[in-house]
């Protein structure tokens, strides 16, 4: 090979390799979580998503659960290529005998066939990809653990880092994705573990008496969901909040008979405890 097809040649190959990098690095990641079959909600981020040039979607599980759509959803769902873990919800309906399921897995579970429940069944609690993330629903180890919030006086609060750092179980990826919660938050410790919670899909408040009484509110009805970028400073992080017809999510939990559900759907808001709780 003469000097010039050398030269030519190891053009090529870094070109090749800085495109490579520079592609890699532009990498437009999804983050959605807490879907609880609304519907609109979805159509609303799938809409958004076609205009933002997105690559990958990793979904943080609670998906259908809910006196909304649950079988439409599922049925969207199984369609997608996206990365799933599986919600606390999700593992409800593949793990407990129906006579125990609370209202919300309830209503969903009478709409799925057994391929729904197969499909779900499949989701893995967590997954590490690609050596940089750590996919869970609510902590690495347990689904209904509010990792970045703690309960104080009815509501949830920030946790501080010295609350948060014990339910990690010794991460040692530099991101945590996480949902439940469905606060939509970005925390960075000190070790330099950046955690993501992008919020809720498709309920932006609820009432919780799993832990003693207390409420999530988000304080608007907006779909949220996040999108993260790498750049050369860091991860770029957008929480996205779309507004989208929530009347009509409102409207078939009120046919459903849950006023819960459609205050929170409504307002991002709850009464507090006029309402009476559901499971
Ligand atoms: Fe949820
Ligand atoms: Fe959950």
């Amino acid at each position: 090979m003469n000097d010039f097809r050398k030269i030519s040649c190891m053009f090529i190959v870094y070109f090749i390799k800085g495109t490579y990098a520079i592609l890699s690095l532009m990498t437009k990641i999804a983050i959605l979580s807490d879907l609880h079959g609304n519907m609109p909600a979805i159509e609303k981020v799938l809409a958004d998503l076609k205009t933002r040039q997105i690559e990958r979607v990793f979904c943080l599980g609670d998906l259908a659960s809910g006196p909304l759509w649950p079988r439409e959803t599922i049925e969207l769902l199984m369609q997608k290529d996206w990365v799933f873990v599986r919600g606390n919800h999700d593992r409800n309906l593949v793990e407990r005998a129906p006579e125990k399921l609370g209202d919300s897995d309830a209503y969903a579970y009478k709409q799925f066939d057994r391929k729904h429940l197969d499909w779900l069944a499949t989701l893995p609690a967590t997954l590490e990809i690609e050596n940089t993330f750590l996919l869970c629903h609510g902590s690495p180890t347990k689904d209904t653990t509010y990792l970045l919030e703690s309960i104080e006086n009815g509501r949830v609060r920030l946790s501080t880092p010295e609350e948060i750092k014990p339910k990690l179980n010794g991460i040692r990826l530099p991101i945590l994705l996480c949902g439940h919660s469905h606060t939509p938050r970005m925390v960075t410790l000190e070790s330099g573990l950046t955690i993501i919670n992008p919020g809720s899909v498709g309920l932006p408040a609820y009432e919780d008496a799993s832990d003693g009484y207390f409420v999530v509110e988000c304080g608007s009805p907006h779909a949220r969901y996040a999108v993260i970028e790498k750049t050369m400073e860091g991860w770029k992080t957008e929480i996205v909040l779309l507004p989208y017809d929530h009347e009509l999510a409102a409207a078939q939990a009120h046919k459903n008979k849950r006023p819960d559900y459609e205050i929170g759907l409504r307002t991002g808001f709850m009464r507090g405890d006029s309402i009476p709780i559901y499971g």
